[in-house]
Parts: C-alpha cells; sequence; structure tokens
C-alpha cells in the first residue's frame, strides 16, 4: 500500500461516514481459533473445532455434481424438488418447509423480517454464538439469559425477560453444553407472544425433535441443517420449519438464488443416499461415547453428558485457551469459549478413532 496521500485519506473518511456505526463497533464472529500457517508443515492436523464430519459427504454427491448439466442454470428459487424431498425426510408439509444457505442464513432472515433496531432477541446462554452476532449485525438488542449450573434453561428468568422481546433461539442439543430442550421448558416458553426458534441444527445426533409440535404452535420455528449428519458443511445447506406465512414472507425476502446448484444436488442426493449417512453418524457417536470416557478417565477432568457430536470438557486447573494451544501446537484444534462459566473448557469434535488416541495422548501428557 502506497502512504495515505490526501485523496486516499478523505475517501477513508467518506467511507467511514458510510458504513453503519453499529457494525463498525461489532467484534467479529470467532470462526477458527488457531491459524493452521503457525503450525509445522508435517503435523497431521486434526479439525476437532467445527463440529464437522470426518467421513465428509456421501460419496454420491461429488458423482452428481458432476454429472450435473444444469450448473449454468440458476436454482429454483422456491425450492420445490428439496422442499418435496425434505417434506417425505421430515413429514412436514412442504409449504412449511424452506432451504436456506446454511442454518446460519436462516437464523440471519427469521431476524431479518422480524427485529426492528433496538428490538430484542433472547437467548440462552453459554449458546450457539451466531444468534447473538447476527441480531447485533441488524441492529437489534440481545438479552442472554444465564443457564442453570446444569446448563438447563432458568425458565422463571426467560419469562421475566421476554415482555419487552420479540423471538428466543433455544438449541437442542445445545452447543457447546450439548444437552437437551424438555418439553416441558419449551412448552411454557411457547405460550407466551414470541417466535421461539428452537435449533436442532444435531438433530440426527439427538434423534430427539419438536417438528410434530409445529401445528399447534404457529410461533414454533425448527431450524435443522446438513452440515454435521450430512457431511455438507463446506456446501451450506440447512432449512426451517414453521408456519406457512412465515415460509412465505422468508422467501420474499431472502436473496433468490442463496442456495447454489451443487448445494440442491448435494442435499437432494444425500436423502437418496440417507442410511449411509446415518451409519456414520451411528460411528461417530460410538467415537463421542469412547471420547468421553478416555477424557473422563484422566485426572482433573469433568466431561458434561453430550446428545450432539460434540463434548464439553471442563479442566480444574487449566483454561480453555491455554488447553486450546497446548493441543494446536501438535495439530489438534479443538474451540475454547469466552463465557465465564467455560473459562475452563474446550468444545471437542467426535472424529476417528485416531484423532481421539491423538487428544488423549497429548491431554495425559498435561499434569
Ligand atoms: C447450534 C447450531 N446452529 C447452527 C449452526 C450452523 O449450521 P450451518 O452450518 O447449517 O449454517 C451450528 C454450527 O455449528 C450450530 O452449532
Amino acid at each position: 500500500m502506497n502512504p495515505p496521500n490526501d485523496r486516499t485519506s478523505n475517501s477513508q473518511k467518506v467511507l467511514d461516514s458510510i458504513i453503519r456505526a453499529h457494525l463498525k463497533e461489532q467484534a467479529p464472529y470467532e470462526a477458527k481459533s488457531f491459524n493452521p500457517d503457525d503450525i509445522s508443515v508435517d503435523t497431521k492436523l486434526r479439525n476437532l473445532d467445527g463440529n464437522e464430519n470426518p467421513f465428509g459427504p456421501s460419496p454420491l454427491v461429488g458423482k452428481a455434481i458432476a454429472a450435473s448439466e444444469e450448473l449454468h442454470l440458476y436454482p429454483d428459487h422456491l425450492q420445490k424438488e428439496m422442499r418435496t424431498a425434505l417434506s417425505g425426510y421430515t413429514g412436514v408439509h412442504s409449504d412449511n418447509i424452506i432451504v436456506g444457505n446454511g442454518c446460519d442464513e436462516l437464523i440471519d432472515l427469521l431476524i431479518k423480517i422480524a427485529i426492528d433496531p433496538n428490538d430484542i432477541v433472547l437467548e440462552a446462554v453459554p449458546t450457539f454464538g451466531m444468534y447473538s452476532f447476527t441480531t447485533k449485525s441488524h441492529g437489534g438488542q440481545v438479552v442472554s439469559v444465564d443457564r442453570t449450573e446444569t446448563f438447563d434453561l432458568d425458565v422463571p428468568a426467560i419469562l421475566e425477560s421476554s415482555q419487552k422481546s420479540k423471538m428466543i433461539f433455544l438449541a437442542s442439543p445445545n452447543n457447546p453444553t450439548g444437552n437437551l430442550l424438555p418439553w416441558e421448558h419449551l412448552k411454557t416458553i411457547l405460550d407466551l407472544p414470541i417466535l421461539v426458534v428452537v435449533d436442532e441444527t444435531y438433530y440426527e445426533f439427538s434423534k430427539i425433535t419438536f417438528a410434530e409440535r409445529l401445528n399447534e404452535y404457529p410461533n414454533l420455528v425448527v431450524l435443522r441443517s446438513f452440515s454435521k449428519w450430512a457431511g455438507l458443511a463446506g456446501l451450506r445447506i440447512g432449512y426451517g420449519m414453521m408456519h406457512s406465512s412465515l415460509v412465505e414472507q422468508l422467501l420474499r425476502t431472502k436473496p433468490p438464488y442463496s442456495v447454489s446448484k451443487p448445494a440442491e444436488i448435494a442435499m437432494l442426493t444425500s436423502l437418496k443416499d440417507k442410511e449411509y449417512l446415518l451409519s456414520n453418524v451411528d460411528k461417530i457417536l460410538n467415537e463421542q461415547i469412547r471420547m468421553a470416557t478416555l477424557v473422563r478417565s484422566l485426572p482433573r477432568w469433568k466431561v458434561w453428558p453430550s446428545h450432539g457430536n460434540f463434548l464439553l470438557c471442563e479442566h480444574r486447573e487449566y483454561t480453555g485457551r491455554f488447553l486450546t494451544e497446548y493441543l494446536a501446537k501438535s495439530g489438534v484444534f479443538v474451540r475454547p469459549f469466552s463465557h465465564p462459566r467455560l473459562q475452563n473448557s474446550i468444545r471437542v469434535s467426535a472424529a476417528l478413532p485416531e484423532d481421539t488416541d491423538a487428544l488423549i495422548e497429548l491431554l495425559s501428557l498435561l499434569n
């Protein structure tokens, strides 16, 4: 870059005055915690920090995309084929389904259609960071209600905070704590006059859903993803199930082609090969159980029970940041958190047996 002259410093001022003030102040989303460039080239990298699927997509996906003769065409903005296929998979009517560029896009769209500047969105922390990140980027206010000692919802505190809010996000299983949302808690919250978004991104691992409650509660939205169980995190496919009037509004607001043609092909192919993908889910769950047993057998570790493809592991002395850096130096990437309750915790994704073995070997060297 050249040193700034009058013209460039003036353009910088003009650009600064154009960008919305609240966005300039917003901290970026912390997606990856460690830079792989800092690691020596011969170290094997193990990505246990993104809850990605170590088996990848169905082998039929790459073949189907390569064989497509429609990559030069825009995808169907009304998503007819995908919504019909998802209706077969979920048992929910296609009028009540919408597909997005990852579950992240649906979180974004729901906030976009509901939240005026300064409207309140509730969340129960610790939880997935995109609910607050996206709310803030749309100029909304986030009210974060602390979970209890066992990471369950503090329902009375939520009811109290709900009075001025428009919507709440509840993940089940919750990321990063791994616990489920009990129906008794959800039922109480659904009686409030707010939009209740239940994020079931890890549904295929927990096998527990609230989708069958959609007919009873028009204010319920259930979100799901193909990133985890179907190994399509890189292609970005999520979907939401909700009242048909909400689907219509989201379809009107959504950029029409945000779900790409390759993503559409990948999703349809994954549903055709779901037995294979669900057998991988079983393997990942077995590995999650084995990893929990092994970490628990090490001194000073607590492992929270999890219904997802990840474990929240808490150490009695070391901070999550220290543990993350220590493991990353040997190529094992895990996720630390800034929430005060998770100061000494890391989230580790369940992957292949050799990944667990490498993790355990490193953790057992700590003293
Ligand atoms: C609870 C939760 N919701 C949503 C997402 C994002 O899903 P997608 O990859 O479909 O955008 C994640 C990803 O980690 C998640 O943990």
